[in-house]
């Protein structure tokens, strides 16, 4: 029996902001340095410095927009050390991530270098823990004032003749941990001390995020809401802050200590990473009912900022460069969040998965020796569904109950499903999380025909199977037979833990 659901392709759900596929790239372990950057003197092909197969690689994920420098070293990072000539720029401790020396010879010309070579936009995490208001307004003049500035004169001397165009501006990273150990009443109070001598320069407007809430801290969010009802919302724009964060994790383990390996697994393991996954949605929205309660109109965004799988690092690896491998598992995780994301895409704004080369739920691993490079089955996942960035969300609704397994006390569903519709044509996702057994579906499409489906599957023998540079594609996507599209309806049978994704033209 399969399981049936409809979708109105001609009922408009919110806008799939395209900033939901955003990407996070630190200074820690090997993100930064030997991840997007090898200097230019490097035997691997770069333009200053910057890695040409990894910009290929993520050119093609269409990825709107890349934050940095963190995270935690956002809050340490002075950006001065980072500009001139790289033989003059001071060495620092990068005391969050391994104690390892920081030579800042990738700084904010090789950020927005880099950025350009993506087609990205820049994301810039500034500097509230360590940092001085003047530190940070200066950092924006410095970026996006044209015309006779002190700052403006420096970025000129510094080869820069115009100036940057730069949106995405956050107000520090975790101001109650690493970024300060601070109240949330303390913290609103400096986002909006901060936030007002971050100026809009020429036509460059910025949207100002506030470090928001761990997990499900309804309170630090209710915090922040307060502050911007307070100054009414119409005056964001100038003194305060646009959006606010959270951060959540997907984690597996009983503790901090034991979080897992990403590889040795078993299934009841599998099915706590999936359970601890989707949560995701009720975390996002216990944050979004807290905003609507202070700002019914959505003007505020929600900020996804960090996001990803964490397990333990790979045995024999820095335990402060967060070195993992990636399996099916993950990509699994990616997909069911996803789903969730576009479900809440009339709040949230922006996601960026933790991170992108190197650390955490990477998209790409590179090998610290030979320099080759892995694309891992969630890069697929970003792949496959990329259609929906900036496509319009569709409902899913069910006819049936969801299939599910026991998870402690609670259900897992395990299947997950979400849709689009974009320039003419519809894009469906489906994700069956069971490790053991397949799943059919059957999508009543009403309000619109669809035609010519294409499908592809990611999928592999094992949850644990991944991608090496010695076997770089045993979980890449396919082309798959298993959908069916006829008189309206889409069949689609889905292989034990699979993620489908299904093109059809309306
Ligand atoms: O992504 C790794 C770290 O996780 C970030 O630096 C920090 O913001 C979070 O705790």
């Amino acid at each position: 029996m399969a399981v049936r659901a409809v979708i109105n392709v001609d009922v408009d759900g919110p806008r799939i902001n395209r900033h939901l596929y955003g990407h996070f790239a630190e200074h820690l372990g090997r993100c930064v340095y030997g991840g997007f950057y090898v200097g230019e003197d490097s035997e691997i092909p770069n333009e200053g410095g910057i890695r040409l197969d990894v910009v290929e690689a993520l050119r093609a994920l269409d990825i709107p927009n890349l934050r940095w420098p963190g995270g935690c070293f956002a809050d340490e990072y002075h950006w001065r050390d980072g500009i001139g000539p790289k033989d003059r720029r001071p060495v620092m401790v990068n005391t969050h991530w391994g104690g390892v020396e920081e030579n800042n010879h990738f700084g904010t010309h090789e950020f927005m270098a880099l950025c350009e070579l993506l087609g990205a936009e820049p994301y810039i995490s500034g500097n509230v823990g360590s940092g001085t208001v003047r530190e940070m307004s200066e950092w924006v003049e410095y970026l996006t004032r044209d015309g006779d500035s002190p700052m403006a004169r420096l970025r000129k001397a510094n080869g820069r003749d115009e100036p940057w165009r730069v949106k995405f501006w956050g107000l520090g990273n975790e101001a109650w941990g690493c970024g300060g150990n601070m109240t949330a009443e303390h913290y609103a109070q400096e986002a909006r001390r901060f936030g007002t001598y971050c100026r809009d320069y020429g036509d460059n407007q910025l949207y100002k995020i506030a470090a928001g809430a761990n997990g499900t801290d309804y309170a630090w969010t209710e915090t922040l809401m307060k502050q911007v009802g307070h100054l009414g919302c119409r005056h964001i724009r100038s003194t305060g802050f646009h959006a606010l964060s959270v951060h959540h994790y997907t984690l597996t383990g009983p503790t901090w200590e034991e979080k897992g390996s990403a590889t040795a697994f078993d299934t009841d393991e599998y099915y706590t990473t999936m359970a601890a996954a989707a949560r995701m949605d009720e975390v996002l929205a216990g944050h979004a009912a807290v905003m609507d309660c202070y700002d019914p109109g959505k003007s505020v965004g929600l900020v996804l900022d960090e996001w990803g799988t964490w397990f333990d690092v790979e045995p024999g690896t820095n335990p402060g460069f967060l070195y993992q491998q990636n399996t099916l598992r993950d990509a699994l995780v990616a997909g069911v969040h996803f789903d969730i994301f576009h479900r809440h895409a009339d709040r949230l704004v922006m996601a960026n998965i933790a991170q992108t080369v190197n650390v955490l739920q990477a998209m790409i691993l590179t090998d610290p020796d030979s320099g080759a490079l892995v694309l891992t089955p969630t890069y697929h996942v970003f792949r496959m569904n990329k259609g929906h960035q900036d496509a319009t969300s569709l409902r899913v609704d069910f006819r049936d109950a969801l299939p599910g397994r026991p998870v402690g006390e609670a259900k897992l569903d395990t299947l997950s499903v979400s849709a689009s519709r974009k320039d003419g044509a519809v894009l469906v996702s489906l994700s069956n999380l069971d490790a053991g057994e397949p799943v059919d579906v059957e999508i009543d499409v009403r309000g619109g025909a669809l035609d010519g489906a294409e499908a592809l599957i990611l999928t592999s023998g094992a949850l644990q199977d991944h991608n090496t540079p010695e076997s770089p594609s045993v979980v890449a996507p396919r082309p798959y037979d298993g959908v069916k599209v006829a008189g309206g309806t889409l069949r689609a049978h889905l292989p034990a833990h699979s993620f489908v994704t299904v093109k059809a033209s309306l």
